[in-house]
């Protein structure tokens, strides 16, 4: 008999399998799985401090839900979620112009879902994204897939012009509550102008909100969904925002409940998408999220949550100042988990320092993951909420050093 090729081999060559194989960017799982490695300092990901997790009132609402709600929590539930989470979150984030009901929502496995159905939906093969940027790492990969192009939108360009940024464009992604990565907060008149070109061209432009929560300096300001909703206030919403939340950050990333807020007919289309996902966000994990809503325990927690990631965001600061002003510019974000930091001397590679960066104990995410291209290689996003000060200070001292090694152009060992 004639040797078969091997399953690999055969797979290797074609576009799908190679999109996914020949992708550099292994940052995601390095810092995820970064607590198996002793010692280090892992500042890669957007990881909230699990000390700060509400175990036991969320203990009791699993148990609770198991005891009290049996086929709701263990069996198959609706696709688009349990109807009372749904009205909770149509509750939450209803206002006089923005009237939401369940129609309006679809209850997700967390954020990561949300963007991967959306592209789904709204994006055919080699499609045009235009996308803030830096843009989030996760979306770049969730989209990768369809093998987009994006049109890169710095939002806060002199002279930015969101209709020109716009047209042609499948969708719009922005994350105008402390981006990922660099923790900016999207100014009041840029966020007006965006949402009046996506009325004007018609353009879907999809609002990420993981953040909006987190703020640390000064006020918020309004959701995208809120400002498209005063075209029409007090109307149903059937505006081109798409509003995406999740529980990760403000409860508990391991929940996996997030949810999408739009209009009933995008709605309609990502519940299809869903089905040919996951079926059903898990119930248990579903009913722990409409407890934590409707006891006030996401409420309760965030002046707590606020208050220590405010102390660790100076504590970065300050570490980065005594160990790395040579080196690096950084901005001090007024919210959110990162700060984002850029090499002084362009010669200065992220991705060439990140080998040793990690001989040295410390884990960042360099710039290129968060361009498509992978060409932008001068800066780094630091986390700040999952280590205490002491350790922030030792991370930004092994980084110095690992700095002085890629300069000396040492090898790793
Ligand atoms: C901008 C942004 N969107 C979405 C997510 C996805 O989060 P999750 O899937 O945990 O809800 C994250 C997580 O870091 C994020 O930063």
């Amino acid at each position: 008999m004639v040797p078969s090729p091997s399953p690999s081999a055969r797979t290797a060559t074609r576009p799908a399998f190679a999109r996914w194989m020949g992708t550099t960017n292994q940052v995601t799982r390095t810092f995820l799985s970064a607590g198996a490695i002793p010692g280090l300092i892992n500042l890669g990901g957007g990881l909230p401090d699990p000390k700060i997790f509400p175990t036991g009132r969320l203990a009791e609402f699993a148990r609770r839900a198991v005891a009290e709600h049996p086929g709701e929590a263990l069996g198959y539930g609706p696709i688009e979620g349990l109807a009372p989470l749904r009205d909770a979150i149509a509750r939450r984030f209803s206002s006089a112009a923005l009237p939401l009901t369940r129609a309006n929502v679809l209850v997700t496995t967390s954020g990561m879902q949300g963007l991967d159905l959306i592209g789904k939906v709204l994006l055919d093969e080699g499609g045009l994204i235009a996308g803030q940027f830096p843009t989030y790492l996760g979306a770049l990969d969730a989209w990768r897939p369809r093998a987009p192009s994006f049109r890169n939108l710095v939002l806060d360009a002199p002279g930015f012009d969101p209709q020109e940024a716009l047209a042609g464009a499948q969708f719009a992604y922005a994350v105008p509550n402390f981006s990922n990565p660099t923790g900016r907060l999207v100014d009041l008149a840029t966020r007006r102008a965006l949402v009046a070109a996506a009325h004007r061209t018609g353009t879907w432009l999809v609002e990420d909100d993981p953040y909006g929560t987190l703020h640390y300096d000064g006020a918020t300001l309004p959701r995208l969904i809120e400002l498209s909703a005063q075209a029409a206030p007090g109307e149903p919403y059937a505006g081109p925002v798409i509003y995406m939340g999740t529980l990760s950050k403000e409860i508990a990333p391991g929940l996996r409940v997030g949810w999408i807020v739009a209009a009933p007919e995008m709605i309609e289309a990502l519940t299809l998408a869903k089905q040919g996902s996951d079926l059903c966000t898990s119930g248990v994990t579903q009913r722990v999220a409409l407890a934590a809503i409707e006891t006030g325990l996401v409420d309760e927690i965030q002046p707590a949550l606020v208050a220590l990631y405010r102390s660790r965001r100076d504590a970065l600061c300050a570490a980065l100042a005594t160990h790395l002003c040579d080196w690096f510019d950084w901005e001090v974000p007024v919210g959110g988990m990162f700060v984002w930091a850029l090499a002084r001397d362009p010669a200065l590679d992220t991705d060439a320092l990140l080998p040793h960066a990690l001989a040295a104990g410390i884990c960042y995410s360099p710039s290129s993951v968060f361009d498509a291209t992978g060409a932008n290689r001068r800066g780094m996003r630091l986390n700040f909420t999952l280590n205490p000060p002491e350790r922030l200070d030792e991370g930004m001292r092994r980084l110095a050093t690992a700095v002085a090694a890629c300069r000396g152009g040492r090898q790793v060992a």
